[in-house]
Order: C-alpha cells, then structure tokens, then sequence
C-alpha cells in the first residue's frame, strides 16, 4: 500500500517508475480523458511514459502522487503540484483520473482536498493554482466546489478539437479550502 496521505476512500502514494503499465499508457491516449490536459495531442509511447515517470518521481521540483482507492489499492489517477515559488508560497495543482469507471464518484474532489491540506498545513504555502480549459465543466464545478476562484480568462488561447477555447487561471488561498 505505501500509503503517504490517507482519505476516506482514496489514498496519494508516491509515484514510480513501476507505475507505467498499460492501463496508465491508455489514460494519456484516450481522447475524452485528455481533452482538458495538454498530453494527448501527441501519442505516448510505454517509452515515453516511463521517460515521464522517471523525471517526475525524480525530479526535486515536482511532488506527484498516484491516487490509489483504498478498496483494492487500484492505481486510478495521478495528482501533482508544481512551479513551486518558496518566496511568494505558491505552486501549482495538476489531476489526471485515468479510470474513466471512476468519475462522478468524489475521487477527484477528495484527491485535490488531501493534496491541498498538504499544500497548506505541511509544506506551508499561501496559495495554489492550476490552469483549466473552458470545454472542461466537471473539472470547474470541481474546483469551484473546494474554494478555488477564477482569476483570468485568457481568451480563445488553446486550439482542441477544431475551435478554439478560453484557458482559466483559478487560484485557492489556505483559508478558502472547504
Ligand atoms: C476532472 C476530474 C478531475 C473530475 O474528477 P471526478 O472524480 O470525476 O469529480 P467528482 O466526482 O469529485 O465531482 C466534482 C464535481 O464536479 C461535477 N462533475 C463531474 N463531472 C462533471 C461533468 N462532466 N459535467 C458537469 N459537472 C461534473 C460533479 O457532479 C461534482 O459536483 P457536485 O458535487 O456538485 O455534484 C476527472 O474527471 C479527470 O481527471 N478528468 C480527466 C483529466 C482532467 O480533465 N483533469 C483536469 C484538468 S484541469
């Protein structure tokens, strides 16, 4: 199990090299799963997966989880802050929920309220953001819903599936999380 952060029904262990399998491999080539992200728009080899894997469970500037259900230790998705600045305190939050069977289930919202009390109460920053595309409703709703603010719209700014869309800035201070 080797968990780090323990939910009620989700737990964040570190991730590995060991975590490239061919269900991880999928999660990057599917279209629906990545149309808010920018991987996807290139195809992923295993090769390129486990170079990703490598680089991020290795590199000091990056602190990714996978998201594990406690139910069965299933791998089901992968959460991670980056851009850390330790003199303004802020970084930024990524998701990914591969295992499209799990979504709608709280798995999302739960991950990204572990991965901010974290944030916030352990490696005592001020304030997180992240970047979402306006074709992404489940993903705003979610972020809406734990406190996050919408900051910026940075207008018709991505190209994805044949229009262009708006990209958001949205950020959260500590004492927004809810
Ligand atoms: C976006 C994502 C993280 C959501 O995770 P999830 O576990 O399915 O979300 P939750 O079950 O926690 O739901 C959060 C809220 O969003 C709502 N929601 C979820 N999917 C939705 C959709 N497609 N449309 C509208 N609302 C949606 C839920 O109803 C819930 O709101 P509620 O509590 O008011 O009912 C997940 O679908 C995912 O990783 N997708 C692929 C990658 C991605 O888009 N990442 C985000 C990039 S910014």
């Amino acid at each position: 199990m080797n968990s780090f952060i323990k939910g009620t029904s989700i737990y964040l262990r570190a991730i590995s090299l060991a975590d490239a399998s061919e269900d991880y491999l999928q999660w990057i080539n599917d279209a629906e799963t990545t149309k808010g992200l920018v991987t996807g728009t290139f195809p992923s080899t295993m090769e390129d997966l486990k170079s990703y894997l490598t680089h991020v469970s290795t590199d000091s500037k990056t602190i990714m989880f996978a998201i594990c259900q406690n139910d069965g230790d299933r791998h089901v998705g992968n959460i991670k802050l980056d851009n850390f600045d330790w003199v303004s305190r802020t970084a930024e939050l990524g998701i990914l929920l591969g295992a499209k069977d799990t979504w709608g289930q709280g798995i999302g919202t739960e991950s990204c309220q572990l991965l901010l009390s974290y944030a916030f109460e352990e490696l005592n920053l001020r304030k997180v953001s992240l970047t979402v595309y306006d074709n992404n409703p489940g993903a705003i709703r979610l972020y809406e819903k734990i406190g996050f603010q919408t900051e910026g719209r940075l207008r018709k700014h991505i190209f994805a599936n044949d229009v262009y869309i708006d990209k958001l800035w949205m950020g959260i201070f500590k004492e927004e999380l809810k």
